[in-house]
């Protein structure tokens, strides 16, 4: 786990100095970096590197940028997310969102340089085997855009109606995917046996953030609390309850554990799960929910 942080923070600061280079607006560049330091938990980047792990890692630096890529789309989509036009948060990360730091113009401009660094990332990584290349940008737009992608997930915001886990699965289980596929992929493994993992992680994420959102303080969160309810976004929680909502939680795990592909690296997947579900909801958490 350690040396996978390592390798997921060399990969970030290699694609974000890229773009750091003489002659670069030194306000985005500064937005640009806000928004991906401090990190969160980068669990996308660590799930593809267990996937290239559990496949072999036939070619580490490859499986590094394909992990850097998913998590600079990740911090992209959460500048964007945070914008008033959408939830308008001011804290992101326990400190200011990146447009409260740096005005909307150079939030909306980090998001777009974010993304063209993803994509920039890892193809510049594909050097030893070209011909995976194809395949992991296909991927990658597929699970960031139209019709199933992250976009696509929150626009399902800006409908009259969505289907929950239309949203959730399109809004957060598509990167996972991209996770779990891309780390596959980038091994020379097969995508498709490691598809159903990563998006019964992601919907459960989903739902532990919706649970997340209704039962702690903004201080505990690092970011605003209540926003689903104020925002009258589909929640599970708004759906199923509190408690019903971490039933719901605990059987998507299930579904996420019995979808690890049996093989040498099962075990060290089931334990990243676990471990990810804890950090979730510890039981401080789950006890505030059922109470
Ligand atoms: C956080 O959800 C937001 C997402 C998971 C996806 C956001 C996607 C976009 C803004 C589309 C644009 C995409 C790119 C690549 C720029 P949340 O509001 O439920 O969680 P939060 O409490 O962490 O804000
Ligand atoms: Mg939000």
């Amino acid at each position: 786990m350690q040396q996978a942080k390592a390798r997921i923070d060399q990969a970030l600061h290699g694609a974000v100095a890229r773009g750091e280079q003489r002659g670069a607006p030194p306000r985005l560049a500064a937005a640009i970096r806000h928004a991906v330091w401090p990190g969160g938990a980068r669990i996308r980047p660590h799930l593809c590197l267990a996937v290239s792990a559990a496949c072999g890692d036939g070619d580490p630096a490859l499986a590094d940028a394909a992990g850097a890529s998913i998590e600079l789309l990740h911090c992209a989509s959460l500048v964007h997310d945070d914008l008033p036009c959408f939830d308008d948060a001011a804290t992101r990360r326990g400190r200011a969102s990146v447009h409260v730091a740096y005005g909307e113009r150079c939030a909306v401009l980090a998001g777009d340089a974010l993304i063209v660094m993803a994509f920039e990332t890892l193809a510049l990584a594909a050097a030893r085997h070209p011909l995976r290349l194809p395949r992991l940008l296909g991927v990658l737009a597929q699970r960031v855009g139209m019709p199933g992608g992250i976009v696509a997930g929150q626009a399902w915001e800006c409908e009259d109606w969505a289907a929950l886990p239309d949203y959730h699965r399109a809004k957060t289980g598509s990167l996972f995917a991209a996770a779990t596929e891309m780390g596959a992929l980038a091994a020379g493994g097969d995508p498709d046996v490691w598809r159903g993992f990563g998006e019964w992680l992601g919907e459960a994420y989903q739902v532990a953030d919706d649970i997340r959102d209704a039962a702690c303080d903004e201080d505990m969160l690092g970011k605003p609390a209540q926003k689903d309810r104020t925002l009258g976004r589909p929640s599970a929680v708004h759906e199923f309850g509190l408690a019903g909502a971490l039933a719901h939680f605990e059987q998507l795990v299930d579904h996420a554990g019995q979808s690890v592909p049996e093989g040498p690296g099962a075990k060290a997947l089931r334990a990243l799960l676990n471990a990810e579900a804890e950090r979730l909801l510890p039981p401080t958490v789950r006890a505030q929910a059922v109470a």
